[in-house]
Protein backbone atom coordinates (compact mmCIF):
# COMPACT_ATOMS: atom_id res chain seq x y z
CA UNK A 1 0.00 0.00 0.00
CA UNK A 2 2.44 2.27 0.98
CA UNK A 3 5.07 1.47 -1.79
CA UNK A 4 2.13 2.13 -4.33
CA UNK A 5 1.85 5.27 -2.88
CA UNK A 6 5.34 6.36 -3.04
CA UNK A 7 5.13 5.07 -6.58
CA UNK A 8 2.12 7.57 -7.45
CA UNK A 9 3.43 10.46 -6.14
CA UNK A 10 6.51 9.53 -7.88
CA UNK A 11 4.76 9.65 -11.10
CA UNK A 12 2.22 12.44 -10.43
CA UNK A 13 5.68 14.39 -9.66
CA UNK A 14 7.17 12.82 -13.21
CA UNK A 15 3.87 13.41 -15.18
CA UNK A 16 3.75 17.16 -13.90
CA UNK A 17 7.39 17.93 -14.48
CA UNK A 18 7.45 16.62 -17.69
CA UNK A 19 6.15 19.82 -19.84
CA UNK A 20 8.79 22.29 -17.63
CA UNK A 21 11.78 19.79 -18.34
CA UNK A 22 10.81 20.28 -22.18
CA UNK A 23 9.81 23.92 -21.83
CA UNK A 24 13.56 24.54 -20.35
CA UNK A 25 14.94 22.38 -23.19
CA UNK A 26 13.53 24.74 -25.49
CA UNK A 27 14.13 27.67 -24.05
CA UNK A 28 16.48 29.70 -26.52
CA UNK A 29 18.70 31.85 -25.21
CA UNK A 30 17.88 35.77 -25.36
CA UNK A 31 18.43 37.37 -28.70
CA UNK A 32 21.15 40.13 -27.61
CA UNK A 33 21.56 43.71 -29.65
CA UNK A 34 23.93 46.03 -28.36
CA UNK A 35 23.19 49.21 -29.51
CA UNK A 36 26.71 51.93 -29.81
CA UNK A 37 25.70 55.25 -30.00
CA UNK A 38 26.56 58.81 -28.30
CA UNK A 39 24.50 59.46 -24.97
CA UNK A 40 26.33 61.81 -23.30
CA UNK A 41 28.65 65.26 -24.26
CA UNK A 42 27.38 67.65 -27.12
CA UNK A 43 25.42 64.71 -29.53
CA UNK A 44 23.92 63.24 -26.04
CA UNK A 45 20.38 63.76 -27.57
CA UNK A 46 21.06 60.88 -30.12
CA UNK A 47 21.08 58.58 -27.32
CA UNK A 48 17.70 59.70 -26.17
CA UNK A 49 15.99 59.50 -29.43
CA UNK A 50 17.76 55.65 -30.32
CA UNK A 51 16.70 54.42 -26.95
CA UNK A 52 13.08 56.00 -27.42
CA UNK A 53 12.47 54.45 -30.74
CA UNK A 54 13.62 50.92 -29.37
CA UNK A 55 11.23 51.34 -26.51
CA UNK A 56 8.03 52.26 -28.93
CA UNK A 57 9.29 49.66 -31.48
CA UNK A 58 9.01 46.60 -28.85
CA UNK A 59 5.98 48.23 -27.00
CA UNK A 60 4.46 48.07 -30.45
CA UNK A 61 5.85 44.71 -31.62
CA UNK A 62 6.46 42.79 -28.57
CA UNK A 63 10.17 41.60 -26.40
CA UNK A 64 10.07 38.29 -28.52
CA UNK A 65 10.94 37.07 -31.72
CA UNK A 66 11.27 33.92 -32.90
CA UNK A 67 10.82 32.75 -29.40
CA UNK A 68 13.94 34.32 -28.26
CA UNK A 69 13.34 36.83 -26.08
CA UNK A 70 15.27 40.49 -27.14
CA UNK A 71 17.81 42.19 -25.25
CA UNK A 72 18.85 45.80 -25.54
CA UNK A 73 22.51 46.84 -24.32
CA UNK A 74 23.79 50.30 -24.62
CA UNK A 75 27.02 51.70 -24.61
CA UNK A 76 28.23 55.40 -24.66
CA UNK A 77 30.94 56.60 -27.08
CA UNK A 78 30.27 59.88 -25.16
CA UNK A 79 30.81 61.44 -28.76
CA UNK A 80 32.89 61.18 -31.53
CA UNK A 81 35.15 58.38 -30.54
CA UNK A 82 35.92 55.47 -32.89
CA UNK A 83 38.14 53.86 -30.78
CA UNK A 84 35.59 53.53 -27.75
CA UNK A 85 33.40 52.89 -30.45
CA UNK A 86 35.80 50.00 -31.35
CA UNK A 87 36.46 48.98 -27.74
CA UNK A 88 32.76 48.27 -27.00
CA UNK A 89 31.66 46.66 -30.16
CA UNK A 90 35.04 44.03 -28.98
CA UNK A 91 33.60 43.84 -26.10
CA UNK A 92 30.30 43.80 -27.27
CA UNK A 93 30.69 40.46 -29.01
CA UNK A 94 32.84 38.79 -27.22
CA UNK A 95 31.72 38.97 -23.46
CA UNK A 96 28.00 40.29 -24.12
CA UNK A 97 27.76 37.72 -27.31
CA UNK A 98 25.70 40.36 -28.95
CA UNK A 99 23.93 39.11 -32.13
CA UNK A 100 23.70 42.44 -33.55
CA UNK A 101 25.61 45.97 -33.39
CA UNK A 102 23.52 48.73 -34.79
CA UNK A 103 23.10 52.36 -33.49
CA UNK A 104 26.07 54.90 -34.57
CA UNK A 105 25.03 58.29 -34.76
CA UNK A 106 28.23 59.64 -35.99
CA UNK A 107 30.19 58.58 -39.15
CA UNK A 108 33.46 58.22 -36.97
CA UNK A 109 32.09 56.09 -34.53
CA UNK A 110 30.77 53.25 -37.07
CA UNK A 111 34.14 53.62 -38.46
CA UNK A 112 35.53 52.54 -35.66
CA UNK A 113 33.88 49.51 -34.79
CA UNK A 114 33.72 48.21 -38.54
CA UNK A 115 36.56 46.26 -38.33
CA UNK A 116 35.24 44.47 -35.13
CA UNK A 117 31.90 43.08 -37.02
CA UNK A 118 34.12 41.50 -39.98
CA UNK A 119 36.48 40.07 -37.58
CA UNK A 120 33.61 38.93 -35.10
CA UNK A 121 31.34 38.04 -38.14
CA UNK A 122 28.31 39.80 -36.62
CA UNK A 123 25.85 41.74 -38.50
CA UNK A 124 25.91 45.83 -37.92
CA UNK A 125 22.84 48.07 -38.27
CA UNK A 126 23.66 51.64 -38.69
CA UNK A 127 20.97 53.35 -37.81
CA UNK A 128 22.26 57.40 -38.72
CA UNK A 129 25.76 57.61 -39.73
CA UNK A 130 25.28 59.01 -42.74
CA UNK A 131 28.93 59.35 -44.44
CA UNK A 132 29.65 58.44 -48.05
CA UNK A 133 29.33 54.48 -49.65
CA UNK A 134 32.96 54.49 -47.29
CA UNK A 135 31.15 53.59 -44.89
CA UNK A 136 29.26 50.35 -45.81
CA UNK A 137 32.52 49.24 -47.76
CA UNK A 138 34.04 49.14 -44.54
CA UNK A 139 32.74 45.89 -43.78
CA UNK A 140 30.71 43.30 -45.68
CA UNK A 141 28.28 42.88 -42.52
CA UNK A 142 27.53 46.28 -42.41
CA UNK A 143 23.33 47.06 -43.68
CA UNK A 144 22.66 51.01 -43.56
CA UNK A 145 19.02 51.89 -43.22
CA UNK A 146 19.64 55.83 -42.25
CA UNK A 147 21.33 57.93 -45.44
CA UNK A 148 24.15 59.20 -47.28
CA UNK A 149 24.95 62.45 -46.97
CA UNK A 150 25.26 62.57 -51.05
CA UNK A 151 22.24 61.14 -51.30
CA UNK A 152 20.39 64.31 -49.55
CA UNK A 153 22.48 66.87 -50.87
CA UNK A 154 22.47 66.00 -54.81
CA UNK A 155 18.92 66.94 -55.41
CA UNK A 156 18.73 69.95 -52.90
CA UNK A 157 21.86 71.11 -55.37
CA UNK A 158 19.47 69.89 -58.63
CA UNK A 159 17.02 71.58 -56.82
CA UNK A 160 18.53 75.07 -56.19
CA UNK A 161 20.02 75.39 -59.79
CA UNK A 162 16.71 74.45 -61.43
CA UNK A 163 15.07 77.15 -59.20
CA UNK A 164 17.23 80.55 -60.07
CA UNK A 165 19.88 80.10 -57.92
CA UNK A 166 23.11 80.43 -59.58
CA UNK A 167 25.81 81.29 -56.99
CA UNK A 168 26.14 79.47 -53.79
CA UNK A 169 28.57 79.43 -50.74
CA UNK A 170 29.30 75.76 -48.57
CA UNK A 171 29.43 75.72 -44.99
CA UNK A 172 30.21 72.25 -43.70
CA UNK A 173 31.29 70.98 -40.67
CA UNK A 174 35.23 69.63 -40.60
CA UNK A 175 34.98 66.01 -41.19
CA UNK A 176 34.22 63.19 -42.96
CA UNK A 177 30.09 63.54 -43.65
CA UNK A 178 30.79 67.72 -44.21
CA UNK A 179 33.12 66.83 -46.84
CA UNK A 180 31.08 64.33 -48.30
CA UNK A 181 27.88 66.91 -48.46
CA UNK A 182 30.48 70.07 -49.77
CA UNK A 183 31.42 67.56 -52.32
CA UNK A 184 27.58 66.04 -53.53
CA UNK A 185 26.55 69.65 -53.38
CA UNK A 186 29.21 71.17 -55.51
CA UNK A 187 29.62 68.07 -57.72
CA UNK A 188 25.69 68.41 -58.57
CA UNK A 189 25.24 72.07 -58.58
CA UNK A 190 27.81 72.77 -61.56
CA UNK A 191 27.12 69.77 -63.52
CA UNK A 192 23.60 71.70 -63.82
CA UNK A 193 25.90 75.10 -64.67
CA UNK A 194 25.71 76.72 -60.87
CA UNK A 195 28.36 78.73 -59.85
CA UNK A 196 30.37 77.91 -56.30
CA UNK A 197 31.72 81.52 -54.88
CA UNK A 198 33.36 79.96 -51.80
CA UNK A 199 33.50 77.08 -49.74
CA UNK A 200 34.75 76.85 -45.96
CA UNK A 201 34.39 74.37 -43.36
CA UNK A 202 33.53 75.25 -39.63
CA UNK A 203 34.77 72.90 -36.46
CA UNK A 204 32.42 69.89 -35.77
CA UNK A 205 31.50 70.87 -32.26
CA UNK A 206 30.50 74.23 -30.54
CA UNK A 207 31.73 76.23 -33.40
CA UNK A 208 31.27 80.00 -33.13
CA UNK A 209 29.48 80.33 -37.19
CA UNK A 210 28.69 84.53 -37.10
CA UNK A 211 32.13 85.34 -38.66
CA UNK A 212 31.42 81.89 -41.16
CA UNK A 213 27.88 83.29 -41.98
CA UNK A 214 29.33 86.92 -42.40
CA UNK A 215 32.40 85.93 -44.52
CA UNK A 216 30.01 83.44 -46.68
CA UNK A 217 27.76 86.90 -47.31
CA UNK A 218 30.28 89.04 -48.23
CA UNK A 219 30.92 86.80 -50.84
CA UNK A 220 27.17 87.69 -52.26
CA UNK A 221 26.24 84.85 -53.28
CA UNK A 222 22.65 83.70 -53.99
CA UNK A 223 22.65 81.41 -51.23
CA UNK A 224 24.65 79.46 -48.78
CA UNK A 225 24.48 75.69 -48.47
CA UNK A 226 25.24 74.35 -44.83
CA UNK A 227 25.21 70.80 -43.38
CA UNK A 228 25.94 70.58 -39.99
CA UNK A 229 25.47 67.38 -37.69
CA UNK A 230 21.80 67.46 -36.20
CA UNK A 231 21.17 68.80 -32.62
CA UNK A 232 23.12 71.63 -30.43
CA UNK A 233 25.07 72.21 -33.36
CA UNK A 234 22.67 72.84 -36.36
CA UNK A 235 20.86 74.85 -33.66
CA UNK A 236 23.56 76.92 -33.09
CA UNK A 237 23.52 77.79 -37.01
CA UNK A 238 20.42 79.03 -37.12
CA UNK A 239 20.32 81.14 -34.21
CA UNK A 240 23.66 82.80 -35.56
CA UNK A 241 21.87 83.25 -38.69
CA UNK A 242 19.18 85.01 -37.33
CA UNK A 243 20.75 86.82 -34.14
CA UNK A 244 22.79 88.51 -36.89
CA UNK A 245 20.11 89.61 -39.01
CA UNK A 246 21.37 88.18 -42.25
CA UNK A 247 17.90 86.46 -42.94
CA UNK A 248 16.90 89.29 -44.88
CA UNK A 249 19.35 89.56 -46.92
CA UNK A 250 21.27 86.14 -47.65
CA UNK A 251 19.22 83.08 -48.57
CA UNK A 252 20.59 79.76 -46.67
CA UNK A 253 19.72 76.53 -48.05
CA UNK A 254 20.52 73.36 -45.98
CA UNK A 255 20.06 69.42 -45.74
CA UNK A 256 17.89 68.47 -43.22
CA UNK A 257 19.81 67.31 -40.27
CA UNK A 258 19.60 71.17 -39.57
CA UNK A 259 15.80 71.76 -39.50
CA UNK A 260 15.74 68.10 -36.88
CA UNK A 261 12.13 67.98 -36.23
CA UNK A 262 13.07 67.34 -32.86
CA UNK A 263 14.77 70.82 -32.30
CA UNK A 264 12.58 72.70 -34.49
CA UNK A 265 10.40 74.11 -32.28
CA UNK A 266 13.35 75.30 -30.13
CA UNK A 267 14.99 76.82 -33.12
CA UNK A 268 11.71 78.94 -33.10
CA UNK A 269 10.87 81.66 -36.00
CA UNK A 270 13.96 81.96 -37.84
CA UNK A 271 13.85 78.60 -39.45
CA UNK A 272 10.11 79.73 -41.12
CA UNK A 273 10.76 79.34 -45.09
CA UNK A 274 14.25 77.27 -44.77
CA UNK A 275 14.37 75.04 -47.96
CA UNK A 276 15.74 71.73 -47.10
CA UNK A 277 16.16 68.37 -48.18
CA UNK A 278 15.95 64.83 -46.41
CA UNK A 279 14.40 61.41 -46.45
CA UNK A 280 12.36 61.88 -43.20
CA UNK A 281 9.71 64.38 -42.04
CA UNK A 282 7.25 64.19 -38.84
CA UNK A 283 5.32 65.72 -41.41
CA UNK A 284 5.30 63.16 -44.09
CA UNK A 285 1.63 61.97 -45.22
CA UNK A 286 1.41 58.08 -45.30
CA UNK A 287 -0.40 55.41 -43.23
CA UNK A 288 2.65 54.11 -42.23
CA UNK A 289 3.84 57.34 -40.29
CA UNK A 290 0.72 58.19 -38.90
CA UNK A 291 1.20 55.01 -37.11
CA UNK A 292 4.38 55.68 -35.96
CA UNK A 293 4.05 59.12 -34.82
CA UNK A 294 1.02 58.16 -32.70
CA UNK A 295 2.72 55.40 -31.26
CA UNK A 296 5.41 57.62 -30.19
CA UNK A 297 2.76 59.89 -28.58
CA UNK A 298 0.91 57.38 -26.75
CA UNK A 299 4.15 56.41 -25.05
CA UNK A 300 5.65 60.01 -24.88
CA UNK A 301 2.46 62.24 -25.04
CA UNK A 302 0.78 64.73 -27.31
CA UNK A 303 4.31 66.80 -27.49
CA UNK A 304 6.58 63.87 -28.37
CA UNK A 305 8.53 64.33 -31.85
CA UNK A 306 9.63 61.73 -33.94
CA UNK A 307 13.02 62.54 -36.52
CA UNK A 308 15.11 61.26 -39.00
CA UNK A 309 17.52 58.87 -35.96
CA UNK A 310 14.06 57.26 -34.82
CA UNK A 311 12.62 56.49 -38.45
CA UNK A 312 16.03 54.70 -39.30
CA UNK A 313 15.80 52.80 -35.81
CA UNK A 314 12.01 51.65 -36.15
CA UNK A 315 13.58 50.26 -39.41
CA UNK A 316 16.49 49.24 -38.24
CA UNK A 317 14.45 47.41 -35.70
CA UNK A 318 12.04 45.83 -37.82
CA UNK A 319 15.13 44.43 -40.06
CA UNK A 320 16.49 42.47 -36.85
CA UNK A 321 13.25 41.09 -36.07
CA UNK A 322 12.53 39.86 -39.53
CA UNK A 323 15.75 38.59 -40.15
CA UNK A 324 15.87 36.48 -37.02
CA UNK A 325 12.14 35.35 -37.61
CA UNK A 326 13.01 34.13 -41.08
CA UNK A 327 16.53 32.05 -39.53
CA UNK A 328 14.29 30.65 -36.55
CA UNK A 329 16.29 33.32 -34.21
CA UNK A 330 19.44 31.54 -35.92
CA UNK A 331 21.34 34.61 -36.86
CA UNK A 332 23.80 33.93 -38.96
CA UNK A 333 25.78 36.64 -40.13
CA UNK A 334 25.98 35.56 -44.34
CA UNK A 335 22.46 34.82 -43.79
CA UNK A 336 21.10 38.07 -42.50
CA UNK A 337 22.99 40.35 -44.61
CA UNK A 338 21.50 38.31 -47.67
CA UNK A 339 17.92 38.86 -46.17
CA UNK A 340 18.86 42.69 -45.22
CA UNK A 341 19.93 43.33 -48.88
CA UNK A 342 16.54 42.22 -50.55
CA UNK A 343 14.38 44.03 -47.64
CA UNK A 344 11.50 46.03 -48.92
CA UNK A 345 10.62 48.18 -46.31
CA UNK A 346 7.05 50.49 -46.15
CA UNK A 347 8.62 52.95 -43.75
CA UNK A 348 7.53 56.15 -41.84
CA UNK A 349 9.85 58.29 -44.17
CA UNK A 350 8.32 56.39 -47.50
CA UNK A 351 9.68 52.89 -49.56
CA UNK A 352 13.14 51.55 -48.47
CA UNK A 353 15.12 49.23 -50.43
CA UNK A 354 18.60 48.37 -51.03
CA UNK A 355 21.60 48.40 -53.32
CA UNK A 356 24.37 46.19 -53.80
CA UNK A 357 26.60 48.00 -50.94
CA UNK A 358 24.20 47.50 -48.42
CA UNK A 359 23.49 50.69 -48.70
CA UNK A 360 20.02 52.28 -48.29
CA UNK A 361 17.87 53.48 -51.45
CA UNK A 362 15.04 55.83 -50.61
CA UNK A 363 13.23 58.68 -51.48
CA UNK A 364 14.16 62.14 -51.27
CA UNK A 365 12.35 65.01 -50.06
CA UNK A 366 12.29 68.99 -51.00
CA UNK A 367 10.94 70.82 -47.48
CA UNK A 368 9.88 74.53 -46.67
CA UNK A 369 9.90 74.71 -42.53
CA UNK A 370 6.25 75.93 -41.85
CA UNK A 371 4.24 76.82 -38.77
CA UNK A 372 0.85 73.82 -38.42
CA UNK A 373 -1.68 74.04 -35.56
CA UNK A 374 1.43 76.12 -33.51
CA UNK A 375 4.00 73.90 -34.36
CA UNK A 376 6.62 74.11 -36.73
CA UNK A 377 7.18 71.01 -38.91
CA UNK A 378 9.33 70.25 -42.54
CA UNK A 379 6.91 70.08 -45.15
CA UNK A 380 7.28 68.29 -48.41
CA UNK A 381 6.32 69.56 -51.12
CA UNK A 382 8.87 68.15 -54.30
CA UNK A 383 9.91 63.99 -54.65
CA UNK A 384 13.20 62.95 -55.81
CA UNK A 385 12.07 58.95 -56.05
CA UNK A 386 14.42 55.82 -55.26
CA UNK A 387 17.31 58.31 -54.83
CA UNK A 388 21.27 55.66 -54.44
CA UNK A 389 24.12 57.22 -52.55
CA UNK A 390 25.98 58.77 -56.13
CA UNK A 391 29.12 57.05 -54.99
CA UNK A 392 32.86 58.29 -54.68
C1 LIG B 1 27.31 61.58 -39.13
O1 LIG B 1 28.26 61.77 -38.36
O2 LIG B 1 27.37 60.73 -40.02
C2 LIG B 1 26.07 62.41 -39.01
C3 LIG B 1 25.62 62.82 -37.76
C4 LIG B 1 24.48 63.61 -37.66
C5 LIG B 1 23.81 63.98 -38.80
C6 LIG B 1 24.25 63.57 -40.05
C7 LIG B 1 25.38 62.79 -40.16
O3 LIG B 1 22.73 64.76 -38.70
Amino acid sequence: MKRRAVLGTLLATLICSAPLLASAQDQKPPLRIGIITEMSGAFADYGRQVKSAVDVFMKEHGDTVAGRKVEVLYRDTTGPNPEAARRQAQELVSVEKVDFLAGFGLTPNAMGAAPIATASKTPMIIMNAAATSSIVMRSPYIVRVSFTLPQVTAPLAEWAADNGIKTVYTLVSDYGPGHDAEKAFITAFEAKGGKIVGSVRAPMANPEFGPYLHRAADAKPDAIFAFVPSGDTGVQLLKAYGDRGLKDSMRLITTGDITDDVFLNRIGDVALGLITSHHYSMAHESPENEKFVSAYKSMFGADARTNFYMAATWDGMGMMYEIARQLNGEIDADKAIEIAKGMKINSPRGPVSFDENRDVVQNVYIRRVERRDGELYNIEFETYPDVKDPGK
